[in-house]
């Protein structure tokens, strides 16, 4: 195995240090949504650091930042980054550090004067957080070719279309169809922090992902009647928010429901665990994070709420199965309140497992750097599971702070993402060397 220079820690530091001066400092944390301006700066920032480490920088049409190391000629690229948009309120590392880790990997690669057979490309994918739109993974949608009309027509709250605000953030969306990949794809990389508590239990620093849990995401759009608060006595009120919390209080209780069936499931779980695939084990969980009450007074009953919450699990069937029930709660709370009631799916993300050989060779990268890695599997969502429709993806993991993430707090140590890097760069290598992938080799929909 080639040895590589370790990653300049001081330099992703200060790399660290920079992007996280781009927030809107009218937010808390360390905020850069998608299609803000910050965002924009920041990306710009970002393409310049892709070419000085020696990348051939471009956008495609869903604004996806590309930086291109040029290979020798075998098929496909190998494919790494992650994303640089933020929560509202979030940290300063939750995709950053794939994308500038996977910089710092590029530095190092070209320090040794590794040569690669093929390409290396990475990727600040555009708009992995849910936007304004709620809608997630515009960019990784995008390039694996699932970003469609429908999508591009969502609403956002200043009355802009996505495609506008996609237009505005450097994209063409009358071209996305050249945003899908299309010159092969060796494998996909994707370097995270965990934003979950257990490698920093296990004192591990690497983790290898086994699979991505699945996301279904809704609106949820509840209409009654504008009354006097003082003077419409209560039970002749047609009550939009009280509609839509009762819908909040659904969704949590459907969320225990669906651990109930998912320990049902374990079973067959460990069926599918003897044939050789890791499983993940990742729970159902439901939230609402959202809620837009209108017209928004305390002395008028509310008209209209819209409500927008996501249901995970790893288990395709649980989230058909949640979808099912929530329609029939919300029907029954709408008939029970005299409320209009109407429900829409924005986006359905399956559940997906990565690749068996990609996995195999970041535990081996790992292992070259005298790290034993834990596998375990992703509650969060990530590029990676649209990357992963398109061929071999795997994902390695750093610790996170007691498992904070999607807030300010959000904190990986500088040595773990240093560790996380050094295993990227040795997985790109190793990678490398693999025979080329069987034609429409992909990570597998888990179900
Ligand atoms: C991505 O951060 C997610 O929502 O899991
Ligand atoms: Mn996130
Ligand atoms: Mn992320």
């Amino acid at each position: 195995m080639s040895s590589l220079p370790a990653p300049d820690l001081a330099r992703v530091a200060e790399d660290l240090e920079t992007l996280a001066s781009y927030r809107d400092p009218d937010a808390p944390g360390w905020t850069r949504r998608v299609f803000s301006r910050f965002d924009r700066a920041g990306r710009e920032w970002v393409a310049g650091r892709m070419e000085e480490a020696g990348l051939t920088v471009e956008t495609d049409a869903a604004a996806n930042l590309i930086g291109r190391l040029p290979g020798a000629g075998r098929p496909g690229a190998i494919v790494t980054g992650s994303h640089t948009d933020t929560v509202q309120g979030g940290g300063r590392y939750d995709g950053i550090v794939g994308v500038l880790g996977a910089i710092e990997a590029v530095r190092c690669l070209r320090q040794a004067g590794a040569e690669l057979g093929h390409d290396l490309v990475v990727v600040d994918f555009l708009g992995e957080e849910p936007n304004d739109f709620g809608l997630s993974c515009v960019g990784s949608r995008a390039m694996a070719g699932a970003l469609d009309e429908g999508h591009l027509a969502l609403v956002g709250p200043d009355g802009r279309t996505l495609a506008e605000a996609l237009e505005e953030a450097g994209g063409r969306p009358g071209a996305l169809a050249g945003a899908r990949w299309s010159t092969g794809l060796h494998c996909y990389l994707e370097l995270h922090i965990e934003q979950g508590p257990v490698l920093e239990q296990a004192r591990v620093p690497i983790g290898v992902v086994t699979g991505i849990v699945g996301i279904h995401r809704l609106l949820a759009h509840i209409t009654g009647q504008p009354d006097h608060a003082g003077t419409t006595p209560m039970g002749k009120r047609r009550d939009a928010l009280l509609g839509a919390a009762e819908t909040a209080l659904a969704i949590e209780r459907l969320a225990v429901e669906l651990l109930a069936v998912e320990a049902a499931l374990a079973g067959e779980r460990l069926a599918i665990l003897r044939l050789g695939h890791a499983r993940p084990a990742v729970g159902g969980v439901a939230t609402t994070g959202r809620l837009e009450v209108r017209p928004g007074a305390s002395n008028v009953v509310p008209a209209e709420a819209d409500l927008w919450a996501e249901a995970r699990s790893a288990e395709e069937k649980t989230l058909a199965e949640f979808e099912r029930k929530l329609g029939e709660e919300l029907g029954a709370i709408g008939a029970r309140r005299h409320l209009g009631t109407s429900l829409s799916w924005i986006s359905r993300e399956p559940p997906v497992l990565v690749t068996d050989w990609v996995a195999g060779a970041i535990g081996q990268a790992a292992r070259s750097q005298g790290i034993e890695p834990l596998s375990l599997p992703s509650g969060a969502g990530h590029d990676a599971s649209y990357m992963a429709r398109l061929g071999p993806m795997g994902m390695a993991f750093v610790p996170s702070r007691a498992g904070r993430s999607h807030c300010p707090e959000e904190w990986t140590d500088l040595e773990d993402i240093g560790r996380g890097v050094a295993v990227l760069a040795q997985a790109v290598i190793i990678c490398d060397h693999r025979e080329e992938a069987v034609p429409g080799e992909a990570a597998q929909r888990a179900t």
